[in-house]
């Protein structure tokens, strides 16, 4: 096992050798980028410097006419019939543009596969951050962004902006599930092995390209405010936001989103010390910065101002969703920062360096010769092996956390199984945010995928009855119920919350259902951990399901025993006590401390409980 903190590991994959493989990733192709470099004129560059939201992007010609470096597709950018061969039709569209500018440069295309390609009909949803950290398992993240990775290269894209490496140190965060935990070194590991997913040993031609985001300090604003301020002396912030991103660079990740987040008053996007003295220089990171959607527009006081600050700050690329004709859109930022070389705001030198970035990570991935990605991938959207991977990882990421008198797991030979809750039959509810829409939503958001009502059903013998109740009636002559509750979809800027406490249709749900005498198991759908008042008590067994994703056979092969709950907190469970801005602070309150899980072998709610990776402390 490695040694837990980030530099003692470091130090031991350098002695390995594993060091060498970040500067590896680039070696052969500086020379090409330089070369290339050399013939570009200033407006080139800039283009390079340029990533248009699709949305905005009215006519794809724009692409060819500001020789544009990237296109991305945000949260609520989905082509109008959302399914893989009209995303590989945009996506080819695009890059035919970029392939007509005179040095024929090709473009990357970005997305948020964030959970899965979660954007695309029919793709494979896995479970958010927050499961897979439960998970513990490095070597299953890596195989699910392999997974995620060829889900989206069959869509015609070569980037996805994951994994998200925040540290969340507090639930009220909307964003805490997008964070594998509250743990920097577990966040380190996991990160890297995602990057190891989507890139492969080293960027190449079957690389999906990885952005480890947010840099720096996300999961660390006051009050879990989401594009808050951190506030902590500098020796914190780097043990805390800075470290796990080092594994990530070791392992060669060619771009890093900034945040939205300021640290101690100052916005990350300006912060050249962190940008560009800690992250390019200390840490040696040699792919290229990309700017979260219209953040550098909260730097100044006018645009021009923007730019200024955030490119002299180290920002290499900027994420522009307006289209012309609307406030700061591409056309406006590339006249600017054209002005601001010609007047000596921004330094040639600091263009080119972006430049020479970009490009490097270009010729690495190997685009220039291979422009457009292999379409025999598009039919493996949600094909069977990879819903399979998926539902390894929710299996995986479920977390024990009461087994009164060994409830679990229930029997297939049972004869009546009441299921109630709404949650339990919704497919919107089980992905969360960042599923199709930015938002997410309720009801049949994707084809493909298995409810846990569904999952149920597939898994009893012949003998038994499921019947299913959303509010909690018919449990008359039931010999188990299970119940699940949990919160509804939401994602950045309207996710975050001031208390944690179930709701209280949720925790009233679980009291009825105990009426009948039958044995009730309670599993929570949620993208934190949630204050669970009296509903423990009035559960025998209590499941924290996450957010599983499509696949709800999961949950099913761990309820009916296929598959022992392995599952362990990545972060501690605030108790009724603990004020949730203290729950991850040595000595707070937690109902269940961090690496808590049971399972069936350790009887009830007093088992050990302990987790098995060096990691879980
Ligand atoms: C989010 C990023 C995301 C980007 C593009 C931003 O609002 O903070 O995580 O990658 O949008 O959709
Ligand atoms: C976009 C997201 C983006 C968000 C931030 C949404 O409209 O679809 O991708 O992250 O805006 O403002």
């Amino acid at each position: 096992m490695l040694p837990g903190n980030v530099a003692g590991r470091t130090a031991i994959l350098l002695a390995l050798g594993l060091g060498g493989l970040a500067l590896r990733a680039f070696a052969g192709v500086e020379e090409r980028a330089d070369a290339l470099l050399a013939q570009m004129t200033l407006a080139e560059k800039i283009g390079q410097m340029v990533q248009v939201d699709s949305a905005a992007l009215k006519d794809k010609a724009d692409v060819k006419k500001y020789f544009l470096g990237s296109v991305l597709s945000g949260g609520g950018s989905d082509p109008a019939d959302n399914s893989p061969a009209t995303w590989k039709k945009l996506a080819d569209e695009f890059q035919t543009q970029a392939l007509q500018t005179r040095l024929k440069i090709p473009l990357l295309y970005g997305i948020d596969a964030v959970h899965g390609n979660n954007n695309v009909e029919g793709a494979v949803i896995f479970p958010h951050h927050i499961g897979l950290g439960a998970t513990h398992n490095a070597q299953l993240v890596e195989r699910a962004e392999r997974v995620t990775a060829d889900e989206v290269a069959g869509i015609g894209i070569r980037w996805a902006f994951a994994p998200c490496i925040a540290v969340s140190q507090d639930s009220r965060w909307g964003r805490s599930y997008e964070s594998y935990g509250s743990s920097p070194e577990l966040v380190g590991e996991l990160g890297a092995a995602a990057v190891r997913g989507f890139q492969g040993a080293a960027l190449g031609r079957n690389s999906v390209l990885a952005c480890a985001k947010h840099f720096a300090g996300d999961g660390g604003t006051v009050n879990g405010k989401d594009q808050g301020d951190t506030v902590c002396d500098e020796a914190t912030f780097r043990k805390m936001f800075v470290a796990p991103y080092e594994p990530s660079i070791q392992a060669g990740v060619g771009s890093i989103m900034v945040s939205y987040n300021s640290w101690n008053g100052v916005k990350l996007h300006g912060h050249k010390h962190l940008l560009t003295e800690v992250l390019k220089g200390e840490l040696g990171f040699k792919g290229f910065l990309i700017s979260d959607w219209a953040a550098i527009d909260q730097l100044g006081a006018d645009y021009r101002t923007d730019i200024e600050l955030s490119i002299n700050a180290g920002l290499d690329m900027i994420m522009i969703p307006a289209e012309i004709g609307t406030p700061h859109n591409y056309a406006e930022f590339i006249a600017d920062l054209t002005d601001l070389v010609n007047l000596g705001k921004v330094p040639p030198a600091r263009i080119d360096d972006a430049v020479r970035r970009i490009l490097t990570v270009k010729l690495a991935m190997g685009v220039f010769e291979n422009p457009r990605t292999d379409p025999a991938l598009t039919a493996k959207i949600g094909s069977p092996e990879h819903r399979a991977v998926a539902r390894e990882c929710v299996r995986e990421s479920l977390v024990l956390l009461k087994n009164e008198q060994q409830v679990l797991p229930l029997k297939k030979n049972l004869k009546r199984i009441q299921v109630v809750g709404r949650a339990a039959d919704d497919l919107g509810i089980q992905c969360g945010g960042w599923t199709i829409s930015w938002q997410g939503a309720t009801g049949n958001v994707t084809p493909g995928g298995t409810t846990i009502l569904e999952a149920i059903r597939q898994t009893v013998g012949p003998e038994c009855v499921v019947k299913y109740s959303a509010d909690g009636s018919g449990l008359e002559t039931a010999d188990a119920v299970i119940v699940v509750v949990g919160e509804m979809p939401y994602a950045e800027m309207k996710g975050d919350r001031t208390d944690l406490q179930l709701a209280a249709a949720d925790q009233a749900l679980i009291k009825q259902a105990r009426q009948n005498g039958a044995p009730v198991t309670t599993l929570l759908l949620s993208g934190r951990p949630l204050i669970l008042g009296e509903a423990l008590a009035a559960s025998d067994a209590f499941v924290a399901a996450w957010l599983p994703g499509t696949e709800g056979r999961g949950v099913a092969d761990v309820l009916f025993g296929d598959y022992k709950p392995t599952g362990k907190l990545s972060r501690p469970w605030p108790n009724e006590a603990a004020s949730a801005s203290t729950e991850t602070k040595p000595g707070a309150k937690s109902a269940f401390p961090f690496g808590f899980g049971l399972s069936y072998d350790e009887g009830g709610r007093n088992g050990s409980g302990q987790t098995k990776t060096a990691l879980a402390k």
